[in-house]
């Protein structure tokens, strides 16, 4: 296996990930825009397998749970010395345990995460990864969300992929970024295209209006009734913003 050193005088945007089925990336980063601006290099997938690592240290990537209970425990002995190899002094990328253990990552840390150089994600799979991985090299126990996912490798692809579609030049030219979801505190308005007419579900008059103050107060108003109606947590933040 290649282990590539980060030079962060020259390289892209870079995600790390260090996980037991490297045959699931890139998966979806591959295609579209996160595909092809990865194939032009805005930014660099480099994927090491910890079942690799581990068959050069003659060690069983996993271990059975101290104290008892289901499942298979990442060792620290194989997970660290993975760490050690990738992460030079200059490299102050950094390191992403994905749990459901952890804070849920959100729209503010995709942004704070994408405008640095890249980060190293370590994905679980089984039961997890021992704790004294997290608690060695200072990670950043992260969660996509109240669910338990069958692995790591799911929660690490959104990451990488909510991060690489910030970086310049990866998505097609947007106007502003302004009026996505979570931009302004609240959920984006409904959009609607072609044809005018499908079935009995017309496009709202207003949007073929061509009065763009109209248009602009009626998504206000739409992104206001969704956030209200999807995400009240959101909607009380938003008023407690301002
Ligand atoms: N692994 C399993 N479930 C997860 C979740 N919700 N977030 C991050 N990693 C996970």
């Amino acid at each position: 296996m290649s282990v590539k050193k980060i030079d962060k005088e020259n390289d892209s945007w870079t995600a790390s990930v260090l996980t037991v089925t490297p045959e699931v990336f890139p998966g979806t980063l591959g295609v579209s825009n996160a595909g092809k601006s990865l194939k032009d290099g805005l930014w660099n997938l480099d994927i090491h397998d910890i079942k690799e690592y581990a068959n050069i240290e003659n060690l069983r990537a996993d271990g059975p749970p101290a104290g008892g209970g289901p499942g298979m425990i990442l060792r620290a002995d194989v997970i660290l010395p993975i760490i050690d190899i990738i992460k030079t002094k200059a490299d102050r990328r950094p390191i992403m345990v994905m749990t459901p253990r952890g804070k849920v990552f959100n729209q503010l840390d995709a942004k704070k995460y994408s405008s640095g150089a890249g980060v190293i994600i370590i994905c679980g799979r089984y039961e997890g990864i021992d704790q004294r991985v997290v608690d060695s090299v200072g990670a950043l126990e992260v969660s996509i969300g109240d669910m338990v996912l069958s692995s790591g490798d799911i929660a690490a692809s959104l990451v990488i992929d909510s991060c690489v579609r910030l970086i310049d030049g990866v998505m097609g030219k947007k106007e502003s970024s302004f009026e996505e979801s979570f931009e302004n505190g609240l959920l984006e308005y409904p959009q609607y295209t072609l044809p005018r007419s499908y079935g009995e579900h017309e496009i709202p008059e207003i949007l073929l209006s061509g009065n763009h103050e109209k248009i602009k107060k009626w998504r206000i108003e739409k992104s206001i009734n969704t956030t209200k109606n999807n995400r009240p947590d959101l909607w009380r933040k938003y008023l407690k913003s301002d």
